[in-house]
């Protein structure tokens, strides 16, 4: 079985001080849940000093970015090698980075060597913008991103997947259960046409969009969704807890 993940994605949200309460506040519950692997990613600046609130814990440490490149000109970046001092995870592909800093494929595809070659394990978002989804686009639009992104990746290795559809994004309003399940089996078959059936069963592929404590359960109850990348709500500590609470409940109920 897949163990499932609950990554909080907290973009560009909270200073260190803040940083450090939130992990402070879920910290002791979120450890006593073994069953799911559980990730925050704050901001760069907070990495450092939640990684020591962090240390000897189960929970997992993710970066939002990186660049490409080890190390040189590049003002204002940061590389592979030093997230990889920090964390375990890095986000890769998300669609504000594609929206707001014009990332493209050659570019994430580039991350993803790097953060590969550097020990990192990415977690991967595709998704669709609206008109492309209600223009029946969606299989095209997720099939050419992973396409893209996994360019000459010939062992994706540990790589987690995020199908997070952008209308649903930070919107309320999320995709259903059912709507995010089925593009999410389809691109389980992406990665069995790239890679092989073995590869496809094992990838873990989160959903994320809006996902709160009120719709986490009919997320967790479709079988080929393995967890969630959540943004708002993982800023809340009762809501992130309750979250990674009733992926425990429903992915083990059996
Ligand atoms: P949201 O963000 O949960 O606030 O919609 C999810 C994400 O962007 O990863």
């Amino acid at each position: 079985m897949r163990v499932p993940m609950i990554a909080g994605n907290w973009k560009m949200n909270t200073t260190v001080s803040e940083a450090l309460d939130l992990v402070s506040a879920m910290k002791g519950e979120l450890e006593k849940i073994n069953s799911v692997e559980i990730a925050v990613c704050p901001p760069f600046v907070s990495l450092a000093p939640v990684k020591e609130l962090l240390r000897d814990s189960s929970i997992k440490l993710g970066a939002q970015n990186l660049h490409f490149a080890e190390k040189g000109a590049y003002t204002g970046e940061i590389s592979p090698l030093m997230l990889a001092e920090l964390c375990e995870l890095v986000i890769i592909g998300h669609s504000e980075r594609r929206q707001y800093f014009g990332e493209k494929g050659d570019l994430i595809n580039k991350k993803m060597v790097a953060a590969l070659n550097a020990g990192l394990t990415p977690i991967l978002c595709i998704g669709e913008q609206l008109e492309e989804r209600e223009g029946g686009k969606t299989e095209e639009v997720v099939s050419a991103q992973l396409r893209e992104a996994l360019a000459g990746i010939e062992d994706p290795k540990a790589t987690v997947l995020a199908y997070e559809p952008v209308w649903a994004i930070g919107a309320g309003k999320a995709a259903t259960g059912g709507q995010a399940n089925e593009t999410i089996a389809f691109i389980r078959q992406l990665i069995a046409g790239a890679y092989n059936d073995k590869k496809a069963r094992e990838i873990r592929i989160l959903y994320g969009g809006s996902v709160t404590s009120a719709n986490a359960a009919e997320f967790m109850q479709q079988p080929d969704i393995d967890g969630a990348l959540v943004g708002g709500a993982s800023l809340k500590h009762k809501e992130f807890l309750s979250i990674v609470n009733q992926t425990a409940i429903v992915k083990y109920k059996k």
